[in-house]
């Protein structure tokens, strides 16, 4: 599981660390150019020769304090020999240097002092599951923070030769298209129209009579590694059938096929075979096990995804425990470690704790092309913006590559974002950096009100009633769908979005060195008896083993239904072996030997109906 970098931290300032305020000149930006530079080329020798750097100059400056602190005591032997004049200034000078020495030797302990309490190095260089008390490290500290902690982690991972190297996938489209198929008529299903509804079936099978419905048309753009796309449209515009096609989660509608996307190097089509785990689509609904708790429900992804080999040699539970714990922590959710997560009918944690469990459940995960569907849905401003500096934490730190789409997004969460693009009735009518997104769209006419955040400003686009057109660009300015997608078409940025599309190619190319390195690194993670094409990390027999403890959870959670069938299942044995008691041991018993087990069949298959009886009482919170 590559951990790093997947966490967020709460208190994050992001503008901050980018202009590397509140750290010494230096020391943040150097920690992310070691973090970010090598993580589309070599990530783990030059993470490496980083941290090395940093290590190296700390070392030498400490070395340098040594050597000047010594007495000069041969200079001042030599002096003695040739002229005791000579002597006496030199004993003066070495009295003086004594001094500076000893003034040398306090500043440094001074420094060193400064280093120990307050630098972020040590910390750094800390292992994570050692940290104790107030450490920033600690998950159950009220000090901790994420960003100190992926950075410690990230420091440790690459510090173990044994573990995976960390892998990254950037992701460039061309020709995207996607469509459906609709039927003219619907009808209310009853046993009388079932043979129609079977001819509804064959018509859509060969494709009979369906009208076919373009969801998106001819999609182009590029999202490198590290990089975090903003995806931005009205309800029905085609962001979610955009983030599901980039993830591969293509159930219900057809890619065009002479669509083409290039995961940095792998095609669409192993990619969502070979590494599905690796690109993830977290949807807008969340969908969990109701009476599994909340830290159950979490154990069991960071255990999913554990590597073959834990940085440090820490054991696996421990480890897996260990990043529940910091995930929990990072999105405030560790007071509902033992809360069931509920949905809507069973009683669990509140709907924006579920939201964070969803979230937090898709970061254990560590994919590194991660497609985020309005997860922001059900968190208030603060907290919505708190989700992009998470995902923003995870594409620094470890090169992740994050499609969001994001709805009524506030200005500072816009901001994080490197790239967006704009959806029109399943048009592209903008793929570019975030930073120039306005100036495009006012250049063709339009005028963003004060006070309106980018993101709305962008959207309004794609809303005759909202958009507001400049002085005297009435007649000029797109109007339809298709009009904005053609100015698109004929505009600048996108025929240099086109030469940026070609320029990965050739440096990613399909099937090339850049694949080779990503199976390497993944092959390094699975189970050592897993399938190279697998897309699960875990062996066969982990995974069941894996599942049968969940399972054990969620009847701990509700052993209700379990009891309930036992308890039924002995008394009907009571009375059935009452009735079939003492058999003969000959022939004559024959048929009611057959009765017996008929009944014992017969009531176990029956048991399956108090499913549905508990089904209704869980409808029966909401009815109420
Ligand atoms: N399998 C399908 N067959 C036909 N039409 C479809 C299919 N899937 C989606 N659509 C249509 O495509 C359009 C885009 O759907 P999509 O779910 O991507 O929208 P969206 O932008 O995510 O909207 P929302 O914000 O409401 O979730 C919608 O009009 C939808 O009805
Ligand atoms: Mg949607």
């Amino acid at each position: 599981m590559s951990l790093v970098g997947n966490f967020a931290f709460n208190n994050y300032d992001a503008t901050a660390d980018r202009a590397g305020a509140g750290a010494r000149p230096g020391e943040t930006r150097r920690q992310s150019q070691i973090y970010y530079e090598p993580i589309s080329d070599q990530p783990t020798e030059e993470h490496l020769r980083g941290l090395h750097r940093v290590r190296s100059s700390y070392s030498n400056k400490r070395r340098r304090s040594t050597v000047t602190s010594q007495p000069p005591q041969d200079a001042i032997n030599l002096e003695r020999t040739e002229d005791v004049e000579k002597t006496e200034e030199a004993i003066d000078d070495s009295l003086s240097d004594d001094e500076e020495d000893k003034r040398r030797e306090d500043e440094v302990h001074t420094l060193a002092r400064r280093l120990t309490t307050k630098s972020s190095y040590t910390e750094a260089d800390q292992s994570p599951f050692e940290a104790t008390g107030d450490s920033k490290l600690n998950p159950r500290s009220p000090h901790f923070n994420g960003k100190a902690w992926a950075r410690a982690m990230l420091n440790y991972h690459l510090r173990d030769p044994k573990a995976h190297p960390i892998r990254t996938a950037g992701l460039a489209f061309r020709n995207l298209s996607a469509f459906g198929y609709g039927a003219s008529t619907d009808y209310q299903k009853n046993v009388f129209n079932v043979l129609l509804e079977s001819w509804g079936l064959v018509q859509r099978l060969l494709r009979i009579n369906q009208r076919r419905i373009d969801i998106l048309r001819d999609f182009e753009g590029v999202v490198y590694a590290g990089e975090m796309l903003v995806v931005l449209g009205p309800p029905g515009s085609g962001c979610s059938t955009l983030l599901k096609t980039i993830a591969g989660e293509t159930h219900g509608f057809t890619v065009d096929s002479n669509s083409y996307l290039n995961y940095q190097g792998i095609s669409a089509a192993q990619m969502h075979k070979d590494f599905r785990g690796e690109a993830i689509y977290t949807a807008e609904v969340d969908a969990h096990f109701p009476m599994l708790s909340v830290g159950d429900t979490l154990t069991f992804a960071a255990r999913a995804r554990l590597p073959r080999h834990i940085p440090g040699g820490v054991q696996k539970n421990d480890f897996a425990q260990h990043v529940r714990d910091v995930v929990m922590a990072i999105f405030g959710i560790s007071h509902t470690i033992d809360t069931r997560v509920g949905n809507e009918y069973i009683r669990g944690v509140s709907g924006g704790e579920r939201k964070r469990v969803t979230i937090a459940e898709a970061t254990l995960s560590g994919a590194p092309l991660q497609c985020w569907d309005n997860s922001t849905r059900g968190l208030d401003s603060a907290n919505a913006i708190e989700f992009c500096r998470t995902v923003r934490t995870g594409t620094e730190v470890n090169g992740n590559t994050a499609c969001v789409a994001i709805y009524q997004s506030p200005q500072a969460a816009y901001d994080i974002f490197d790239k967006a693009i704009v959806l029109y009735e399943g048009r592209q009518i903008y793929f570019g950096p975030t930073t120039e997104a306005q100036a495009y769209f006012e250049r063709l006419g339009f005028e963003c009100p004060a006070r309106q955040t980018t993101a709305d400003f962008l959207t309004s686009m794609t809303s005759p009633q909202e958009r507001v057109v400049r002085e005297g660009w009435a007649d000029r300015v797109p109007r339809t769908p298709d009009e904005f997608a053609q100015r698109w078409k004929d505009s600048e940025e996108h025929k240099k979005l086109m030469v940026e599309i070609d320029e990965y190619d050739k440096k990613y190319s399909i099937g090339g060195e850049y694949l080779k390195k990503f199976q390497e690194s993944r092959r390094q993670q699975q189970a050592k008896h897993q399938r190279v094409g697998s897309p699960y990390t875990l062996s066969y027999a982990q995974q069941v083993r894996l599942c049968l403890w969940r399972g054990f959870r969620r009847l701990a959670g509700d052993p209700s239904l379990t009891f309930t069938q036992l308890f039924g299942n002995f008394i009907m044995a009571l009375i059935i072996g009452s009735v079939f008691y003492n058999l003969g041991a000959d022939t004559a018993s024959f048929y009611s030997r057959g009765a017996l087990l008929f009944f014992a069949v017969l009531l176990n298959a029956f048991g399956s109906a108090l499913e549905v009886r508990y089904f209704l009482r869980s409808c029966h919170f909401q009815l109420c």
